[in-house]
């Protein structure tokens, strides 16, 4: 989910969101959606919630493929975009989802990661879950942007920055995220960790301006603008090739899951 909380300890990642840098340099979140999309597999007259909607991307396709689809997420600005595009959505917090066995399926994409606690997510995901109900999503996993973050946390600890906004993600391995499901009434189905170097279309400095946004408005110009090509210095020579295209170094946690019944 695209969270915009502010406060001491959130469970929610700290983040403001441009709906227009979202639409130019996060293309590349719903552009490669396509294997999480198949294990959905979203059918007609089904009632499908998608989980940190975001601009509303996925729940139009989602939508387009006949089902009766609920986008939530936190962000208004991305709210308004998808509201826009004709589609049902509204604000919520992932970690408190109030809905009683009311869809067929709980699909979500590249946002439990901004998510914290994620025992409280996916235990709203399993009561809003009718019984054999299924949870299919992807979100980054161990390992996921460890050199963006690694830069991230070099120029900020020379700067003293907070290291709450270096990395205010949550990248569970296997074992962790699926022994939550285990725990909290899921049969997983399908889980894995699949390394996905992302080609960048435009470029490194629209992530970081994009994904980086909270660590990088804790300092005051002239030293964001020193800290944001720093990183990208130290980023260079890992993550740029000759021609000067960049990749970010994306790990999937990409998994299945079903809602035990009640018997
Ligand atoms: C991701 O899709 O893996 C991701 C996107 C933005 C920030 C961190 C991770």
């Amino acid at each position: 989910m695209h969270g915009s909380t502010t406060g001491a300890a959130p469970p929610i990642a700290v983040q403001r969101w441009s709906a227009s840098d979202y639409a130019k340099n996060g293309r590349f979140v719903q552009d490669l959606a396509g294997p999480v999309f198949a294990m959905l597999a979203p059918k007609p007259g089904e009632r499908i919630l998608d989980l940190g909607c975001g601009d509303g991307t996925l729940t139009a396709e989602i939508k387009a493929a006949g089902a009766d689809v609920l986008g939530v997420d936190l962000s208004d600005e991305l709210l308004a975009v998808a509201r826009m595009k004709g589609l049902t959505v509204q604000k919520a917090d992932g970690h408190a989802l109030d809905f009683v066995q009311e869809f067929d399926a709980v699909f979500s994409n590249a946002a439990l990661h901004w998510m914290r606690a994620p025992a409280l997510v996916i235990a709203g995901v399993a009561r809003a879950l009718k019984p054999r109900g299924r949870f299919v999503g992807e979100l980054g996993g161990q390992g996921n942007v460890a050199a963006i973050a690694t830069a991230m946390r070099a120029v900020g600890a020379s700067r003293g920055g907070d290291p709450a906004h270096v990395a205010p993600w949550f990248f569970p391995t296997v074992e962790e995220y699926g022994g939550l499901l285990a725990k909290h009434g899921f049969s997983v189905r399908e889980i894995a960790l699949v390394p996905r170097p992302t080609l960048l279309k435009t470029g490194m400095e629209g992530w970081l301006r994009t994904f980086g946004r909270s660590f990088f408005d804790q300092f005051e110009e002239p030293e964001r603008t020193a800290a944001l090509n720093e990183a990208l210095e130290l980023l260079r020579p890992s993550l740029c090739d000759v021609q000067g295209r960049w990749t970010a170094d994306h790990v999937r946690l990409r998994f299945s899951a079903e809602r035990n019944g009640e018997d």
